[in-house]
């Protein structure tokens, strides 16, 4: 069934208070609840309530105010439980049997390896109770949870503990309260034998929290860094969003069995492993930042989803594209900001850009769906964040606080929607927003055509600006956006002629800018920063963007201009080679390349990124028809000529940046070990003995996993095929008891692009390490494989197609979220010539014939064929 927004409903019951009894045994769990229900002001007194329940839920008993339900009062019909024929006020009991060590879905109540978790958002509460499993639904919840004590010492719900005591026969319990109303999606329990890593935070207020971190023993030493971001996360968000916490306790629980990175549950974080554990000798630099974003991303929810939350769930990016949004800005002002906008665009290119142009293209605030899960989506969460920095960009700073500050308080308890965000920004600035709105309800990735004309005679400078965007399934026409359009004019020396920065609004199909008093012909700088989530289209010459390249007053542009010439050089290479014609390197590059390599002047970690050739990904998405071997080849080409061209700079560099210095993990030293790895990177495509010696040196030698991974992966991806197998063994036989670590030697032999992959893939799919049940696993194999290499994913025997569909069949029955998000690749086969585009439809039929699809998977499977 599709639901759409359109036939939103308010609720015709609102439940004052939920009380939930849960009795963990081995075999099942039995949940008691206690609702108190009040008819919604102004709803019909006929009006059913309406329960949600999955069809894994026994239920037990219902009882209406102390009385059995009479048959005639109450329907079940799919996940829906109707009662009938209600007084305005009354008390539901309702008692039901589930089985959480059968729940592979991990949606709902389940295990993992032992431990009792939840993951409720957005709709696994339907797989505990029957309740209004619905985000405008909000209660007081308090929670009892009975087990046995040696198996399960600690026990855990949303809010304070309020009450705890022993049972007969080895048994305890606890009750939780939590006092801040909340929708169902917001409730966790944890339940198991787990260590704790605590401390405190005062709030600018003076409320002492107690913070508590919990994961298994075994990882009570990586729990250090995850407490260390948590609190510099409370302290940003009072300074930056005058946002204070507000309970005395806030709780982070580590699990390994997760279908998504976290999950912000009232008072109780819940987090996959891999987003929370971190320790230099396991951790790469990478892993460590990301630790640091998800859990001030979860900490902001606090505020923007949990304090404010969602009326209904197209309402998903109100909170998620806000929220990334914090935790971007906050990641920028914890390292680097030109760094962090350069990751951020990079993913948003690639990934967001490719969805918005594929069959699951839909808006920010999507208009249907059939399955929720699915639409948990780059465009929900990075294009949303993409379009509140819009309003921040059109704003300013100090109106966007304004506006944040009226949204909070305005609506402080309520769940709301993604327009009632917007007119907070309308009512701080004065401004017309309404067709900024559009960015909410119009999919698709703009088209911004920049053109320009210079008359010297009135030296007046004029930028004319052209809109357009593609159709996407939701609409075949689009009305025009309001776009800002962050520029600089440069002059011949690249320096910014005054007052030429400004944001450009371009709200017109097309619009012409003029600039008067402008003495020669300026050379601009547009979309500085990424102004606007667009393709920009502006006939820059080669000698242009080496210029900008240097001088570009913007960082990102700085960036930027260097990857476009690259992309140019390898689209010209990718045409050399589907013509046949033998690879030659361009001088241009390698002039560029080499300036990079011996500026002082630029910052290691920028250094890093500007030698950093476009990825494969992102050439995929800029390409008419996708070419996967000649992206590959032309890639891998132009990798070993620069690094051939510039070999004793690169050798050089490796050496400036080699240091006996213990690991830190300040700014500086991740700077350092990801400049070191760009040249260990580019020295080992040279397939010479000197450099795998110097790799394998660097791989002993580390005492950190971002330099021993590093020097792994150039190694396991090199044509030394014995060295690459004792290297892989000898880092098996350091780090099998690292489950994530072990994560990473999957995932580093599941992207070695050298032929044989599959057959590679399916001996790890056998390996004792792996667990088919784990998602962490599944998308270190199999997500790795299908996305991440592929020259042998897409290859022409059609074999990649097959494992993949093969897995998705397998695994709908166990965990459709997964299925479903491991589908994407074929999804896209529209982008393929038609030998590909054939092989990738017949897989697509082929799950479809499927019976008994999940929604998950039929949903875009369906869409996608
Ligand atoms: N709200 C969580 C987060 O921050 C994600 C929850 C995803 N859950 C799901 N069923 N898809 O970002
Ligand atoms: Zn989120």
């Amino acid at each position: 069934p599709v639901i759409y927004l359109k036939d939103y409903q308010a609720p015709a019951y609102q439940i004052l208070t939920t009380d939930l009894r849960f009795e963990l045994n081995t075999e099942e769990t039995l949940v008691t609840s206690h609702l108190r229900i009040v008819r919604a002001e102004g709803a019909d007194t006929q009006a059913p309530l309406q329960l949600h329940g999955h069809e894994s839920v026994e239920l037990i008993s219902l009882t209406l105010d102390g009385q059995p339900l009479a048959a005639q009062q109450w329907q079940r019909e799919g996940e829906l439980l109707s009662l009938q024929a209600l007084p305005a006020e009354f008390e539901l009991i309702c008692v039901t049997r589930i089985h959480p060590a059968q729940n592979t879905a991990l949606e709902g109540l389940y295990l993992s390896d032992g431990i009792y978790a939840t993951q409720c958002e957005a709709e696994g509460f339907r797989r505990i109770t029957f309740f209004p499993d619905r985000p405008d639904v909000m209660s007081v919840f308090t929670t009892t949870l009975i087990a046995d004590q040696s198996q399960y010492p600690i026990l855990l719900s949303n809010g304070n503990p309020i009450a705890q005591g022993e049972l007969e026969g080895g048994r305890h319990w606890v009750t939780w309260q939590d006092p801040h109303p909340k929708p169902a999606y917001l409730f966790a329990l944890v339940a198991g034998n787990l260590s704790k890593f605590e401390d405190h935070f005062t709030t600018v207020s003076g409320r002492k929290v107690l913070l508590q971190i919990y994961a298994e023993a075994k990882d009570l030493d990586k729990l250090a860094y995850a407490m260390d971001s948590l609190k510099r996360a409370m302290q940003w968000d009072e300074e930056v969003y005058g946002r204070e916490y507000d309970l005395d306790i806030y709780m982070i629980v580590a699990v390994d069995f997760f279908n998504m990175g976290a999950m912000e549950n009232k008072g109780l974080n819940i987090f996959n492993t891999a987003c929370v554990l971190a320790h230099p000798r396991t951790t790469t630099d990478a892993a460590f930042q990301r630790v640091e974003s998800v859990v001030a991303h979860e900490y902001f929810h606090n505020w923007s989803g949990n304090r404010v939350t969602c009326r209904d769930w197209f309402q998903l990016s109100l909170k998620e594209g806000f929220t990334v949004f914090r935790d971007q800005c906050f990641s920028a002002d914890m390292h680097s900001e030109t760094l962090k906008r350069v990751e951020e665009v990079s993913m948003l290119r690639t990934a967001q850009f490719a969805e918005d142009a594929g069959p699951m293209a839909h808006p920010v605030r999507p208009e249907s769906f059939i399955e929720i899960s699915n639409f948990y989506t780059l465009t929900v969460y990075e294009k949303g964040a993409e379009v509140v920095r819009m309003l921040h960009t059109l704003l300013g700073p100090e109106l966007f606080r304004q506006g944040t500050d009226l949204y909070f308080a305005r609506h402080d308890g309520q769940a709301v929607t993604t327009d009632d965000f917007v007119q907070a920004m309308a009512d701080v600035s004065g401004r017309d927003l309404s067709q900024f709105k559009r960015w909410y309800s119009q999919a698709g990735t703009p088209r911004l055509q920049v053109r320009d004309e210079y008359d010297a005679a009135q030296q007046i400078y004029r930028l004319r600006l052209k809109q357009s965007c593609p159709a996407t399934p939701e609409a075949a026409e689009k009305l025009p956006f309001h776009m800002p359009v962050k520029i600089s004019l440069l002059d011949d020396e690249g320096a910014l002629i005054p007052g030429t920065q400004q944001v450009l609004e371009l709200t017109a199909a097309e619009q012409v800018f003029e600039f008067t008093q402008i003495q020669a012909q300026p050379l601009p700088s547009l979309l500085q920063g990424f102004s606007a989530p667009v393709k920009l289209d502006y006939p820059y010459t080669d000698a242009q963007l080496a210029f900008l390249s240097k001088h570009d007053n913007d960082g990102f542009n700085r960036w930027e201009a260097g990857q476009q010439l690259a992309v140019r050089l390898l689209q010209r290479l990718i045409a050399d080679y589907q013509a046949g014609k033998p690879f030659s390197l361009e001088a241009r590059l390698v002039e560029v390349w080499s300036s990079i390599l011996e500026d002082e002047q630029i910052d290691p970690a920028m250094k890093s990124l500007l030698l950093t050739l476009p990825s494969e990904a992102y050439l995929s998405e800029l390409a008419e028809v996708i070419d996967p071997d000649a992206i590959h080849q032309a890639r891998r080409f132009l990798r070993q000529a620069l690094a051939q061209a510039l070999e004793a700079q690169w050798l050089n560099l490796w050496t400036a940046m080699d240091s006996e210095a213990a690991y830190q993990p300040t700014r500086e030293e991740i700077a350092r070990r990801s400049l070191k790895n760009t040249c260990l990177g580019y020295l080992m495509t040279l397939d010479n003995a000197a450099y795998l010696a110097l790799a394998e040196s660097q791989f002993n030698a580390a005492d950190n996993m971002t330099e021993q991974q590093a020097a792994l992966m150039a190694v396991a991806h090199s044509n030394f095929s014995d060295s690459a197998a004792a290297l892989l063994d000898e880092f098996f036989h350091q780090w099998q008891h690292e489950s994530l670590v072990m994560n990473q030697w999957l995932g580093i032999q599941a992207s070695d692009p050298k032929p044989g992959a599959l057959a590679r893939v399916e001996l790890l799919r056998q390996h004792p390490i792996y667990d088919a049940r784990n998602p962490n696993k599944l998308r270190a194999v199999i997500g790795t494989f299908c996305q991440q290499n592929p020259v042998n994913f897409h290859a022409l025997d059609g074999q990649g197609y097959a494992f993949l569909a093969d897995r998705i069949l397998e695994l709908d029955r166990q965990n459709p979220q997964i299925a479903s998000r491991l589908l994407t690749p074929l999804t896209r086969w529209r982008k393929y010539d038609a030998q590909r585009q054939q092989l990738m439809q017949a897989q697509l039929q082929r799950i479809l014939q499927e019976p008994n699809l999940s929604g998950d998977v039929y949903e875009v499977a369906s869409k996608s064929v």
